[in-house]
């Protein structure tokens, strides 16, 4: 699905490179968290999947990227948008119009979708959202919160396979960023769109992502189920990562109490766990 293979990239203006020769796979329908330190490179790997690297952003770049089965070298941008779609951290960044239905119909008409199909996918996806309240809106109006639910909407009337969130829940308040949990929980389960988060939210990953992708130092230092990657703790603060606050309470009871504890990595499980200890 995301075949990263053998990638080395420098920006053109730095004296290093930030990868070499990463390889990484990243299956359909999978819901992959992709951490590590700010500047480890987490936003630049996103430009290589949706061709900003090498086209639009220069460098020194070598290796293959293919996703769905198109090899990036193949395709321009606006292909590379019906496959992946990107959302940018900042939702003011990313908004290109001054409504909200000319906003989610930008997209499919750069790919060239007929007028009657735009129509009928712009009403879809403010019904699967929740948004038709937003519709005669102006984009200027909207909260940050409302305008990524306007950009993801947009993103998905393009109905690409994949999508890719760049840190995006961080200017999100937080019936926000559990609404577009939910989203993306429904969509990653019923639809089988394959999502890969880049946050640094690790409490936000464990109850959203099957999978873990540590990188650090142009590497990926760790690579695995979430339960296993979020409750090493000693790993995540040795690549200066906050852990879950769930996981360091648990961490800490272990230490100060008797009790063999394990680690939960929801809350169900964590009152489960001290049930058990208080009886
Ligand atoms: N357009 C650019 N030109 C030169 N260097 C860049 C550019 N964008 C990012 N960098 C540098 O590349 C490194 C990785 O950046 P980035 O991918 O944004 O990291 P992250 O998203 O993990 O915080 C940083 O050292 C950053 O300064
Ligand atoms: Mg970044």
């Amino acid at each position: 699905m995301i075949d990263i293979h053998k990638v080395s990239f420098q920006y053109l203006s730095s004296s290093t490179k930030i990868f070499e020769n990463l390889s990484l796979q990243i299956e359909k329908g999978e819901f992959v968290g992709i951490i590590g330190p700010t500047g480890c490179g987490k936003s630049t790997l996103c430009y290589m999947l949706n061709g900003l690297i090498p086209y639009s952003i220069k460098g020194y770049f070598s290796g293959d990227v293919s996703v769905s089965g198109k090899k990036l070298v193949n395709e321009t941008v606006e292909e590379m948008s019906s496959v992946v779609g990107y959302m940018l951290q900042e939702p003011s960044f990313q908004i290109a119009t001054p409504n909200v239905t000319s906003e989610i119909a930008f997209g499919m008409e750069n790919l060239g979708i007929a007028r009657e199909e735009i129509v009928k996918r712009l009403d879809s996806v403010l019904e699967t959202l929740g948004i038709d309240y937003l519709k005669n809106r102006a984009t200027a109006d909207l909260s940050e919160g409302e305008k990524q639910r306007v950009i993801l909407a947009s993103i998905l009337a393009m109905d690409p396979q994949i999508l890719v969130l760049d840190e995006c829940s961080s200017m999100l308040d937080l019936p926000s960023k559990l609404e577009l949990a939910t989203t993306l929980k429904q969509l990653n389960k019923e639809e089988q769109k394959t999502v890969v988060m880049i946050e640094h939210d690790l409490d936000y990953l464990l109850e959203l992502a099957d999978r873990i992708i540590l990188i650090n130092n142009g590497q990926i230092i760790a690579d695995g189920p979430t339960a296993k990657i979020l409750t090493d703790i000693d790993l995540l603060r040795d690549n200066d990562l906050v852990p879950p606050t769930i996981v360091s309470l648990f961490h800490e009871i272990k230490k100060e109490s008797n009790f063999d504890v394990e680690i939960p990595t929801s809350y169900s499980q964590a009152t489960e766990i001290l049930g058990k200890m208080l009886k």
